[in-house]
């Protein structure tokens, strides 16, 4: 495999430049997780290298011994313009955001800005797997309102959540997750708008992970949550590190709107001093400098949308898949492979192919894998190649 595998690259596609001999000298957790005999395409890294405006920004910043505690307002800065163009969205005022260490201490932060322990928190499952555990430690309550068939919000599920979460009138939350990981759901402008006015008629509180925003397929629109009327109360997160593959220069934005600035305020300091200062500086250059980059990405990603949509059609026809239109993710629906619930773990004994199991995204997930696409095409080729012979 490894000849195959290693012939030289398309230098336009980030996700044609590395070989797997050169993915496999990483450390990061997607590459080191599981035997050398296992393709990895689970956890959401991607098999890039590092952008030249962002690894140009570090490089610098080390040699300038820049490594102290953050400082100043840059990165809002960059995501307000870089907003601006992507999304035609003016709203993101820099001085109602905060910075938080990264984006799953972002989301419990600002529930903890809105909502008490004890307190519920909606989610849409299936959904990543993070959200129910950092839900639990936090001491919140979890209320699921699974997505619909067609793996959108269903509003008639949502909400009856809201009115599970409210008992006695108690604060609570709904977290968003806008694109959906793992469907790579783009929510519409008309959906977002009828979460901000369901949300304000039942008292719930909207915090928004919009950490895959930057990551969409062409010609799907990404609808900032605080865009949209009726969402003036509304806190999000956002990040560079799904775009850029920053995850090992960890930072994130806690965004509020005009009617949640007073909430910003109870951020304690100690959060953002906690955001890596070398991350910070990473995440600025990706959204000021890394426009290019990332349209390279993501016609790349296009690209293994299709060539997955074939692949499975051609080798797996009873897999069941629906391209996203964001994410670097696809969820597979193995149901009717008859694997049971866990179609992961035959996939990675049989055939030595590492998905993230469908269980582990709440309600919904069983009989599911996901699949990462942020790789090269001749490695999701080799995936569904060894799928297809786990169940043959
Ligand atoms: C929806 C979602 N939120 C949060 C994260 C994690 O973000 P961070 O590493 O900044 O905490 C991920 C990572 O894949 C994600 O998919």
């Amino acid at each position: 495999m490894s000849g195959v595998l290693n012939r030289p690259r398309d230098a336009a596609n980030p996700l044609r430049q590395l070989t797997i001999d050169q993915l496999r000298q990483r450390t990061s957790l997607k590459w080191r997780e599981y035997p050398a005999d296992v393709l990895p395409l689970w956890v959401a890294e991607m098999d890039v290298p590092l952008a030249e405006p962002v690894a140009r920004a570090i490089t610098d910043a080390v040699a300038r011994g820049d490594t102290g505690y953050p400082a100043g307002t840059a990165y809002p800065q960059a995501l307000a313009e870089f907003a601006r163009r992507r999304w035609g969205w003016d709203g993101l005022a820099v001085e109602r955001t905060a910075l938080v260490p990264d984006v799953m201490h972002g989301v419990v932060e600002a529930l903890r800005l809105v909502t008490d322990p004890g307190d519920a928190v909606v989610v849409n499952c299936p959904v990543y797997p993070p959200f129910y555990e950092a839900l639990a430690h936090a001491d919140r309550r979890i209320v699921e309102a699974p997505l619909g068939e067609d793996l959108r919000i269903d509003f008639g599920t949502l909400e009856d959540a809201f009115l599970r979460a409210r008992p006695g009138g108690r604060p609570a939350a709904y977290l968003l997750c806008s694109p959906h990981n793992p469907t790579g759901v783009v929510h519409s402008e008309a959906e977002l708008t009828a979460v901000a006015g369901l949300a304000q008629r039942h008292g719930v509180r909207v915090v928004a992970d919009e950490i895959h925003a930057p990551v969409v397929a062409e010609g799907a629109r990404f609808v900032p949550y605080l865009s949209v009327p009726g969402a003036e109360n509304g806190l999000s997160l956002m990040s560079a590190s799904k775009g850029w593959n920053l995850a090992g220069l960890r930072g994130g934005l806690l965004v509020a709107g005009p009617a949640a600035a007073g909430d910003l305020t109870r951020v304690p300091v100690g959060v953002s001093i906690g955001t890596s200062h070398l991350g910070v500086i990473a995440h600025t250059a990706a959204f000021r400098d890394g426009g290019e980059w990332l349209d390279a990405l993501l016609s790349g990603l296009d690209d293994n949308r299709r060539l997955l949509a074939a692949l499975l059609a051609e080798h797996l026809p009873a897999v069941r898949y629906q391209p996203g239109q964001a994410t670097c993710l696809a969820w597979l629906d193995c149901r009717a492979l008859g694997l049971g619930d866990d179609p992961a773990a035959v996939f990675l004994d049989r055939g030595r192919v590492a998905l993230n199991s469908g269980t582990t995204f709440g309600t919904g997930g069983g009989g599911h894998v996901r699949l990462n696409l942020a790789t090269a095409p001749e490695l999701i080729t080799e995936a569904v190649r060894r799928m297809a012979l786990a169940v043959a």
